[in-house]
């Protein structure tokens, strides 16, 4: 649906929808309108309906279903998470300063209530390998940490984290890790399986291109029963809603419109088809052309304005993040200035942002829908800016 006059390169931020998705997700609303009760009613037809969803995401997922539950967003599942911790004053939670804002925001709140803390583990960027991640939440780490909240992969500066490895650090200090994976679906191949995090949340519609909004929560077996949704409704005390406790609480949220958990097969169906790979990752063929495109594009950038790497393309899945050192002391509204030109006369959409004292960025992202082209292009507007 991108107007093509777009030069859209910032897919990591909301997704965008393929037609046939938007369609499917159409045809589920007129299902819904037709019979409302019979389609909506919890103990009618629509867990079933749920159900076959769930067991799609397990299924990429590399999960049980009955760990899943559903949520509008990651944003969401981060705050059902944290907001359940039973934490005591004294308690230290881990947050990284590649973090996610609103997230951050949640458990700083949560922290705060409890009289606990929230200590930022400072991760480099630009940054030379995967081991400076490990060293720097390793080194953060104290006694009395007992919580930790990382992203798979990074918003502002889109880098993949080592997450097998803290978590099997983390885990071997007796703390749980709660993985922020809003990006990973439809960009990294997921094995919750294998990973084992304790709690693991991520969205729908971005990288797998569901309809806006749905997302997953991830919760190991083991600690359902203490993890809350954000509303409270029926499933707290009725039958009927989910076989678990952890189902039941999460599957009505109040009245909602389940369109766009329903019309994700079909957004994963075509995603598959777009670069059909044999083999269990059916969306490795698009998560291999999304990450070559990425780091081709970056390449293109750097290039023109004669910039090291500011990551390993090891690092990379399909986002990359440019620290631009022309616009390193730029004010604010200079920032905005930038950003703004880009859109208004060179007509590209993606984030430019002051992401420390030292670095103005701009970030990329690279669906199937993205060419080098626009790269080329991108490279040549920010040399004229810079
Ligand atoms: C790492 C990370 N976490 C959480 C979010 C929030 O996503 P949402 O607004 O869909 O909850 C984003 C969005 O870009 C993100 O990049």
């Amino acid at each position: 649906m991108i107007r093509p006059d777009l030069d859209f390169l910032n897919h990591g931020s909301f997704g965008a929808t393929p037609r046939c998705v938007l369609e499917d997700q159409r045809r589920w609303q007129t299902l819904l309108e037709e019979d409302p009760i019979e389609f909506l009613a919890p103990e009618r037809s629509l867990l079933p309906k749920l159900d076959l969803v769930r067991k799609t995401v397990a299924n990429e997922i590399h999960a049980s279903p009955q760990d899943i539950a559903f949520v509008r967003n990651a944003t969401e599942g981060v705050n059902a998470v944290v907001r359940s911790w039973p934490l005591r004053s004294g308690d230290e939670i881990l947050v990284t300063n590649h973090g996610y804002n609103a997230c951050i925001n949640a458990v700083g709140q949560a922290a705060d209530a409890a009289g606990a803390s929230v200590v930022t583990a400072n991760i480099p960027f630009p940054i030379r390998d995967p081991e400076e991640v490990l060293q720097a939440i390793e080194q953060s780490l104290t006694p009395r940490t007992n919580w930790m909240l990382i992203d798979h992969v990074t918003s502002p500066t889109g880098i993949i984290l080592p997450v097998a490895e803290l978590i099997e650090l983390a885990h071997s200090k007796n703390v749980r890790v709660m993985v922020d994976g809003a990006h990973a679906p439809g960009m990294l191949p997921l094995n919750l399986d294998e990973l084992q995090p304790d709690y693991y949340t991520a969205n729908h519609h971005k990288w797998w291109c569901g309809p806006k909004v749905s997302g997953f929560l991830f919760v190991k077996e083991d600690i359902q029963n203490e993890v809350l949704p954000s509303i409270i409704s029926h499933g707290a005390n009725t039958e009927g809603y989910g076989p678990s406790q952890f189902q039941s609480q999460f599957n009505w949220p109040g009245t909602f419109d389940p369109s766009p958990l329903l019309a994700l097969p079909t957004a994963i169906d075509f995603l598959a088809g777009l670069y059909p790979t044999d083999g269990p990752n059916r969306l490795a063929g698009l998560m291999r052309h999304n990450h070559e495109l990425a780091v081709a594009g970056r390449r293109v950038i750097l290039e023109k304005l004669n910039l090291p790497e500011p990551a390993p393309e090891s690092m990379l899945g399909s986002l990359a993040t440019i620290p631009i050192p022309a616009w390193g002391n730029h004010s604010p509204d200079r920032v905005r200035a930038i950003k703004d030109t880009l859109r208004s006369k060179h007509h590209f959409e993606l984030p430019v942002f002051r992401f420390d004292t030292a670095n103005v960025c701009l970030r990329i992202s690279a669906q199937a829908y993205n060419t080098l082209e626009q790269y080329e292009r991108l490279a040549d507007a920010v040399a004229e800016l810079s």
